[in-house]
């Protein structure tokens, strides 16, 4: 995976009708990384994407592809990204390979290259025994990695894919995912959108949480646990004989604690790092028996069900 991004936004911002549905986004998309665009329905995803190739103009702010203004140089834009929409529209009528034919004629690719790089992105989707099957004959699985074949055909640098699995059958979701985690090793950068947490936890390298147009956490998945989760990465439960005004006091003072809360016997604290230590000297300081304590870290899941909740 390369440091160069490849893709950056400023204060990207989207209006509808004076709505913002795309609130001061910031992202940053590293070269050869899947990127992974998470939130609920309706969060902003595929205004974001729609912007990022200069098909609707931003209200406000800018995004660059590699270095190019989506909104001022949109051709160049889409010279070098291969885009999946939502909703995938093909030649029922035409086979698979009549089909990424006809994407590489637009892409003014010459007969021998098509032909050649036609035969690769069908090995690479497994579409090679159906290359020849008219397309209304395909399963919706079929017709997904067709969908991602067509985005490859004109060798992209960046592939954009909105919803890439939507519909999909749990098979077809691994089939896809697979190919998706793939696209890095043949030199293509990833930016993935989905509205469930698992896949981009599966294949994504870095991501960003979308809920309500505003960028929520982004940053690579292993490091995301630890840094951008508001309000402290661990919820220590501590059960005391008595939960007194003055100990959640005492607690509160300790240094990394964010946050103490009392609920009958039980002290609910949120913290920095893993304070059991601190928080059982100052329960026994203060002359209250600790009945018991656990600790649980915050997971990406837990982040994500807080805004899914409130998106
Ligand atoms: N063309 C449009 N006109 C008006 N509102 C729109 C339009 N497209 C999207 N929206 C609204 O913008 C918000 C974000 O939509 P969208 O980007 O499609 O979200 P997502 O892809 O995350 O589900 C939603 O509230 C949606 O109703
Ligand atoms: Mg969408």
């Amino acid at each position: 995976m390369g440091n160069n991004i490849v893709l950056e936004t400023r204060d990207l911002t989207k209006k509808y009708d004076g709505t913002t549905v795309v609130d001061r986004l910031n992202l940053h998309v590293a070269e050869n990384e899947v990127f992974g665009l998470l939130g609920p329905n309706g969060a902003g995803k595929t205004t974001t994407i729609l912007m990022l190739l200069g098909l609707t103009e931003p209200a406000s702010g800018s995004a660059r592809v590699f270095g190019f203004d989506s909104t001022r140089e949109p051709l160049k834009v889409k010279r070098l990204t291969g885009y999946l929409p939502e909703r995938l529209g093909f030649y029922e009528n035409l086979t698979a390979r009549e089909n990424l034919r006809f994407i590489a004629w637009l892409n003014n690719m010459n007969d021998e290259e098509a032909e050649r790089q036609i035969d690769h992105v069908l090995e690479e989707v497994g579409l090679v025994e159906k290359a020849d099957t008219a397309v209304r004959k395909f399963s919706r699985g079929m017709k997904q990695r067709l969908g991602i074949a067509d985005v490859l055909v004109k060798k992209p640098r960046l592939v954009i894919l909105d919803e890439p699995t939507a519909g999909l059958d749990p098979e077809g979701i691994n089939q896809t995912l697979d190919l998706i985690a793939g696209l890095p090793k043949m030199d293509t950068t990833v930016v993935m959108c989905s509205h469930r947490l698992y896949e981009v936890q599966r294949i994504c390298h870095s991501i960003a949480i979308l809920a309500k147009g505003k960028l929520v956490v982004e940053g690579a998945l292993d490091e995301l646990g630890r840094d951008a989760l508001a309000g402290g990465r661990y919820r220590i439960e501590v059960e005391t004989a008595e939960a007194s005004p003055q100990l959640v006091g005492v607690i509160g003072q300790i240094s990394g604690v964010r946050n103490v809360e009392a609920e009958g016997n039980f002290l609910h604290v949120i913290t920095d790092s893993d304070l059991r230590a601190a928080i059982s000297k100052a329960v026994v300081n203060s002359g209250v028996a600790l009945i018991q304590m656990k600790v649980r870290e915050f997971s990406l899941d837990d982040i994500y069900k807080k805004y899914f909740q409130e998106g």
